[in-house]
């Protein structure tokens, strides 16, 4: 790496290799379950085999007296855990019911108890020791969404939308279903408790550690200061992550009640049952419109299944109210509950469902018009937040996005008749949809330090949940003070850190960097200071404005930076270990810079998919995707962000459900052999491309964050392409292949 003052320049906006990338390629990178502590010892929870009923009996005897057991926690035993307090220190946690509360039994695989033993095989064994009897109950898991007649809210609402539907010369009238989708990380769940006196430190696979810290403390009954979180690396998590989950508790109170450290690891098919799911949505979509194709009216009216005890709502009209311009317009939501778990939000909750059914419904409507989809979105289009008393967004590209993809992808190629596509004996289909994303600067802490050993290091409490915000901000540090990447320490994932935001909602690059940035340029100041007052420093009597930091040399504007000194020479030279500063980012609710406009990023997906007909085989071919993100920090990391998000779009179109057993509510397919996530051999040929207009709103740097955009606006463009190529309409995803019989 150079540290002339061209790379410092250059490094916003350069696809930079991970700086963590080889710690996690040569294993060095530590993930919560490889924290391994002497005298540890393993738990394994116990599943619930009924879906809905209570416990009548627990038999821990024959598991208790089998070989290195421990202890077996349940209800009866576990002691006081706690239920958060709404609102109190902003905690919030996934169940709303603290583990082994009661006796109830409320979904599949809902823990009964837990044992702790020497060894994972020794407490793999007697956990299936633990003997359980139930009085069942059939467990309510029907996919029948509509029947539910109870309470639905309005979310947004303007003009007059079933008047104006009602005269409306063209109507397009339809539901759509997304099932279940299951969080699938590569990296399981893990919880490592280690207590020291009253005070625990948890090794979590945690997408928020500071949250994770305060909802502990109230779950456990302790002061915050007690509880530190630790995630250093994350193999992903897609929202799963974002709260902790029942085995965090379990786990500290095995731990503190055998004084020793307890490792528990969260298996697969656990997965499936205890830490979240996209929830079941049913969507029905009204579209009234001009014969020109001119929108006059949109209800968009879901449903999404909650848990017996948890509130969830998807947000499935997230992006409706503001996609398009459209005079009338209402969006309602409704709960039904179901005997599964809680739902938790996945990657691009609310609007990647609600924008499968709304672009669908706008492709299906295109299709009724007779008219380009593209065409249709573009005489759509709007300019200004219609939801929100007609403020502008902050920057919105989104026709521009349209206009780029269409031309890189070919669309003017298009021809309209189905099946009228051929390539290779195999028929083409192709199909668009628009995408958006909420954007927003959540509040930030971060410390930046000059150390006199002459390395420059960050500190914030935010986590790198896998997708390159070590590196992301060590650029950030490097175009500020010309130090090299490999001289930067980034430390992240632990909950003691300055108070920095979870790694959800594609929110940490647009919200920490302003922190960082701050920091920076206050240590920088600081060390001018220093090197303007220190006996010793070539530059004693300078006057601060005539200071420069170039390539980590501090030298007079009017003197080559090659001829300055060292950061670390004039730290040395104050005898001084190092220097601060703190740096914070004003969220966006608080900033007068960012009121009166909506901040929402935007983008375009073309699809094509290839059919063949004589197997109904479908395959994604290629995918061609332009985001309007604000300004791209790292390149390489966001377009791995974007084509490993379109990737989990095929698998939304063509492969991902969650299938539970109408009799038991067990998840069936829980595993990765049954249950389909979209592999590299599934993996089309994609074309990310960013537009990269810095927002003027999203702090000094202009990025909004990217990540769950991607993955907006494919499933629509997916079935768009399958009925352009097959004639037949799917709006139950994901699309089967007895569709297509
Ligand atoms: Mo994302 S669903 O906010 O981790």
């Amino acid at each position: 790496m150079s540290t002339t003052p061209a790379s410092m320049a250059a490094i916003i906006g350069k696809a930079t290799p991970r700086i963590d990338g080889p710690l996690k390629t040569t294993g060095a990178a530590e993930y919560s379950a490889d924290f391994h502590f002497d005298r540890m010892v393993h738990a394994v929870p116990v599943s619930a085999t009924i879906g809905n009923g209570r416990i009548t009996k627990l038999d821990t005897s024959a598991a208790e007296s089998m070989p290195g057991v421990l202890l077996v926690l349940h209800h009866g035993n576990i002691g006081p855990l706690y239920r958060t307090v709404p609102g109190d220190d902003n905690a919030t946690n996934s169940e709303v019911r603290s583990a082994f509360e009661d006796e109830t039994i409320r979904y599949f695989g809902q823990y009964v108890a837990v044992v702790v033993a020497e060894t994972l095989e020794q407490a793999t064994a007697a956990a299936s020791a633990v003997k359980a009897e139930y009085a069942a109950e059939t467990p309510n898991v029907s996919t029948k969404l509509g029947d539910y007649d109870g309470k639905r809210k309005s979310t947004s609402k303007r003009g007059d939308p079933d008047g104006a539907f009602a005269s409306a010369p063209v109507k397009l009238d339809a539901v759509y279903n997304t099932p279940v989708e299951t969080h699938n990380p590569i990296e399981l769940h893990a919880s490592v408790a280690v207590w020291d006196g009253d005070n625990v430190t948890m090794y979590e696979t945690s997408q928020g550690v500071v949250n994770h810290r305060v909802v502990m403390a109230q779950t456990l009954g302790l002061p915050v200061e007690n509880v530190r979180v630790i995630t250093r690396y994350l193999g992903s998590g897609f929202g799963g992550k974002l709260f902790p989950w029942p085995h965090a508790a379990m786990t500290a109170v095995a731990a503190r009640k055998l004084g020793r450290p307890v490792k528990l690891s969260v298996t697969r098919r656990m997965m499936f049952s205890c830490v979240g799911y996209r929830p079941h949505t049913e969507q029905h979509v009204k579209i009234g419109a001009t014969k020109e194709g001119k929108l006059l009216a949109l209800r968009h009216d879901y449903f999404n299944n909650t848990s017996m005890l948890d509130d969830f709502d998807e947000g499935c009209g997230e992006a409706t109210p503001i996609l398009y311009s459209v005079a009338n317009l209402e969006v309602t939501s409704a709960q039904p509950r179901r005997n599964m778990g809680a739902p938790m939000w996945m990657r691009g909750p609310g609007a990647v469902p609600g924008l499968y059914a709304l672009e669908s419904a706008m492709n299906e409507l295109a299709d009724q018009l007779n008219m380009d989809p593209l065409q249709l979105r573009i005489l759509n289009d709007t300019e200004k937040d219609e939801s929100n008393k007609d403020i502008p967004f902050s920057s919105r590209h989104l026709r521009e996005c349209y206009e780029v993809g269409a031309k890189k992808f070919g669309w003017e190629r298009r021809t309209t008749g189905i099946g009228s596509m051929r390539r290779d004996g195999k028929i083409l289909g192709w199909g668009m949809g628009g995408a958006s994303w909420v954007a927003i600067q959540l509040p930030c802490t971060a410390v930046v330090e000059f150390c006199a050993n002459g390395r420059l290091c960050v500190r914030c409490g935010t986590q790198d949940i896998g997708t390159g915000t070590y590196t992301v901000f060590a650029q950030v540090l490097h175009e500020k003070t010309g130090v090299p990447l490999e001289k930067i320490d980034v430390i992240l994932g632990d909950s003691g850190l300055p108070g920095g935001p979870m790694s959800g909602g594609s929110m940490v690059t647009g919200s920490v960097l302003d922190a960082i940035a701050n920091g920076a340029n206050g240590a920088i100041k600081r060390l001018q200071q220093i090197a303007a007052s220190t006996d010793g420093s070539p530059l004693k009597g300078a006057s601060l404005e005539t200071i420069a930091l170039t390539g980590g040399r501090l030298h007079t504007k009017s003197q080559a930076y090659t001829d300055g000194a060292h950061f670390a020479d004039i730290l040395s030279a104050a005898k001084l270990a190092r220097v601060s500063a703190e740096g914070k980012t004003t969220p966006s609710w608080e900033n007068p810079k960012s009121k009166g406009y909506s901040l929402h990023s935007f983008g375009a997906q073309f699809v094509e998919v290839e059919y063949d007909p004589e197997i109904a085989r479908v395959r994604v071919s290629r995918v061609v995707s332009v985001i309007d993100g604000g300004r791209i920090i790292n390149p390489k990391a966001a377009t791995n962000q974007i084509a490993g998000a379109v990737v989990m779009g095929v698998g939304m179109g063509l492969l991902e459900e969650t299938v539970y057993d109408h009799r038991t509510g067990q998840p069936i397919n829980g595993s990765l052999a049954d249950y389909l996530v979209a592999t590299c051999a599934d993996a089309p040929d994609i074309d990310v491309t960013f537009l990269d207009h810095p927002d003027p709103i999203m702090g000094e740097y202009g990025a909004r964050g990217i990540a769950e955009i991607g993955l907006a606006g494919v499933a629509p463009a997916i079935t768009a392409a399958v009925y352009h190529a097959t004639g037949v309409r799917v709006r139950d995803l994901p699309v089967r292949i007895e569709d297509l019989l």
